[in-house]
Order: C-alpha cells, then sequence, then structure tokens
C-alpha cells in the first residue's frame, strides 16, 4: 500500500476545493492534486489555494490527472451528482454511482494502491460503490459517512448545555441521510451520561434531532449547497489516517454482522490509522435505536440496488 505524502481529490466543486483549502491549512500533506472534467476550475482553485501557500502552508497543489493519483496514498472523491433543493440524498445514486465509478476505475488503471475517502452522496451507498469497483479491502475505502452528522449533533446538544462542542461525545449512527440515528445513549459529557448529567434541566431532543437531520437541506437552501462541514469531516479523516492517529471517528464502513448488519456501508465509530478501518466498534444502544439502524441498513440495501 502507498504510503505517501501526495493526496489527490477527484472534483473540484465547492466540497473538494474546499477540503484541499483544508488540507493544505492543515500542512498535512507535501502535494495536493486536484482532479476535475473542468481541467479549468481546477487549476483555478489549486492556483486561488497556492497563493495562500507563503503565509499559510508550503503545500504544493495542483490541477492534475489520474496519472497524478499513481503516487498517492489517499484518493479522495467527491465528484457526483448534486441534489436539487430539498431532495433526498438518496435520490441522486444512480447518477452519482456512474460518477463514482468512473473515477475509481481511471484510479485502479493508474495503480492508485493507497486509501479511498469517499464524500460523494449518497455517502454511503457510493462508499459501497466506490469500494466493489476498485477491488480494495473495505478497510481501505471509507466514506465520510456520518462524521458530519455527529459534528453537528455535538454542537447542537453542547449549545443547549453552554459548553464546548468538543467537550462532549455524541453519536449519530447508520446514513448519512434521512435514516440516520441520534444515538442519545452514547452521549457523554465528562463520562457522564445524558439523563445524569442533565439533572431534570430542560432539553429539548426532538428539537436537536430535526435540527441535525435537516441540516444539509437547511444550508442548502440559504447558500445552493454544503462545503465546510463536510470539507472540514473528510480533512479530519485524512488526518488520521496520515498520522496513524488511531482514534475512533463515526465513519462509513462495511459491516460484517455488527448488530445483525452484513454487507452493508454505514456509519458506526471505528478506529482509524495509516491501514485505514483498523476496528469497526460496536457501543451498547438503547433498543430503539437498534431498531432505527436495521431501518436505516435497509434503506441503504434499497438505495445500492435501486443505484444498479
Ligand atoms: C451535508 O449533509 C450535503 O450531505 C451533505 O452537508
Amino acid at each position: 500500500m502507498a504510503t505517501t505524502s501526495r493526496i489527490a481529490i477527484v472534483g473540484a466543486g465547492n466540497v473538494g476545493a474546499t477540503a484541499a483549502y483544508a488540507l493544505m491549512l492543515r500542512g498535512l500533506f507535501a502535494e495536493i492534486v486536484l482532479i476535475d472534467q473542468t481541467p479549468e476550475r481546477a487549476a483555478a482553485e489549486a492556483t486561488d489555494i497556492a497563493d495562500a501557500n507563503a503565509i499559510a502552508q508550503p503545500v504544493r497543489i495542483w490541477a492534475g490527472d489520474y496519472a497524478d493519483v499513481t503516487d498517492a496514498s489517499i484518493l479522495v472523491i467527491t465528484a457526483g451528482a448534486a441534489t436539487k433543493a430539498g431532495e433526498p440524498r438518496t435520490a441522486i445514486a444512480g447518477k452519482s454511482a456512474v460518477i463514482v465509478r468512473d473515477c475509481v476505475r481511471q484510479a485502479m488503471e493508474a495503480g492508485f494502491d493507497g486509501i479511498l475517502v469517499v464524500a460523494s452522496n449518497p455517502a454511503d451507498v457510493m462508499t459501497q460503490v466506490a469500494q466493489a469497483m476498485s477491488g480494495l479491502p473495505s478497510e481501505r475505502v471509507i466514506g465520510t459517512g456520518t462524521l458530519l452528522d455527529s459534528n453537528r449533533f455535538r454542537k447542537r446538544i453542547a449549545d443547549q448545555l453552554s459548553v464546548a462542542p468538543g467537550a462532549l461525545e455524541a453519536l449519530v449512527l447508520g446514513e448519512h441521510g434521512d435514516s440516520e440515528v441520534m444515538a442519545y445513549s452514547t452521549v457523554r459529557i465528562g463520562g457522564m451520561e445524558l439523563e445524569t448529567y442533565l439533572a431534570g434541566q430542560s432539553f429539548d431532543r426532538p428539537a436537536i434531532a430535526h435540527d441535525v437531520m435537516r441540516a444539509g437541506y437547511t444550508i442548502a437552501e440559504g447558500k445552493g449547497y454544503t462545503s465546510f462541514g463536510v470539507a472540514t469531516a473528510i480533512a479530519r479523516i485524512c488526518e488520521a489516517i496520515h498520522r496513524d492517529e488511531r482514534v475512533i471517528l463515526p465513519v462509513s464502513t462495511m459491516l460484517r454482522g455488527q448488530y445483525g448488519i452484513e454487507g452493508i456501508y454505514l456509519s458506526l465509530p471505528c478506529l482509524i490509522g495509516a491501514g485505514g478501518v483498523l476496528r469497526i466498534l460496536t457501543p451498547a444502544l438503547a433498543a430503539d435505536e437498534q431498531t432505527a439502524l436495521l431501518a436505516s441498513a435497509d434503506i441503504l440495501r434499497q438505495t445500492l440496488q435501486a443505484a444498479g
């Protein structure tokens, strides 16, 4: 498996370009390659980001092609169809699958032998499509999944509790989409369970769950798309891989019987290091959360089949 200081990003749109910028600021990789079906777009984004080199990080970034992927240790895929206003992510599975399969085919033909990180929507299904097309072991094909949703969950809980978002743990599991599971049973504040910490303080679970699940739609209504949250999730996953951090993040991974779910990509907490997903964790969930997770898996299985 390639372990170099080069990362390649397919898709120089709002998410891909923002991810490249986030990665440059972290100074993790010596080289960042942007690949897009519109080379002029990739070149413009690369030049714009490189203009920050002198006062940010001296990362070499350029618009390239799949020949540049051969020596990349991580390939991020953001290319895919875009949802219309209010459209669920699953609605574009067929269109995105065609794009993602072509990207992965070209990368494998170029000899890519690293780790795939997939953000194209619907994220779980596109990650599974990418893994099947690549033939790479599933631990080396990771979806951004509900890392973004879990960050949204943590932020909104933190705001209600008046604590810092980084001060608490909270997991969203399952689909990065409408069937995602707000696993309140996983919330910990300084090791305390939510109910214990609340000690009778009012807390609006339904409002938070709705706000988290609708966040992608709400942001897109305002600016036409989302970018910063998912791009930061991409950068965090790539950082964990590149530094062999062995950190635990909720990401989309292939389940092999966890909670009775087999052969479907969805998000669970995973141990992430240089080899990709090193371990899939299975926290004890409340009965309703387990039921919702199984329902999410069914929706993803149906979406995968519909994607062809
Ligand atoms: C998000 O939730 C659109 O899936 C993207 O921000």
